[in-house]
């Protein structure tokens, strides 16, 4: 959970750099997992910024969420070759099976869905990543079992 408290002290660390707003994000998605709103406000104050303006970096750097995600990351492949390759029917077969959809983490904070554009493993398509690991030539069959140890 979040600390104001502990927040206040990645801030002060990074403020007397010149660019602190990303050293400071950095710091505090590592601390708690992700950048709430709370901490929009709080760094926004620390650093004489609008609260849209530090939205603004949040949103733009991919690395950066705003809600916590699961303990293990599913993302799956959406774009062209693995779309060509029947992707899409994958992707519904995923959501059915976690009962979520993408953007979302099942509600036991194990699992979050998330879909990416290309994994530069085409030839394998349709592809996914589970954690660091990548999963080539998907098929429905093997949703399963990839759910599965997603929720370990
Ligand atoms: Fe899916 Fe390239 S399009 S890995």
């Amino acid at each position: 959970t979040y600390d104001e408290t502990e927040a206040a002290e990645i801030i002060a660390e990074h403020e007397a750099l010149e660019g602190p707003l990303l050293p400071i994000l950095h710091g505090i998605q590592a601390r708690f997992g992700h950048v709430p709103e709370a901490a929009v406000r709080q760094i926004a104050a620390a650093l004489n910024l609008t609260r849209a303006e530090v939205h603004g970096v949040v949103t733009f750097y991919h690395d950066f969420h705003k809600e916590p995600r699961g303990r293990h990351i599913l993302k799956v492949c959406r774009a062209e070759a693995c779309q060509a390759a029947g992707s899409d029917g994958i992707a519904d077969a995923i959501e059915k099976a976690l009962g979520i959809g993408f953007g979302e983490t099942t509600p036991d904070g194990q699992v979050t869905l998330e879909a990416v554009y290309c994994l530069g493993l085409c030839a394998a398509a349709p592809s996914a990543m589970l954690d660091r690991r990548i999963v080539g030539r998907l098929s429905e069959a093997k949703v399963g079992a990839l759910v599965e140890e997603a929720r370990l």
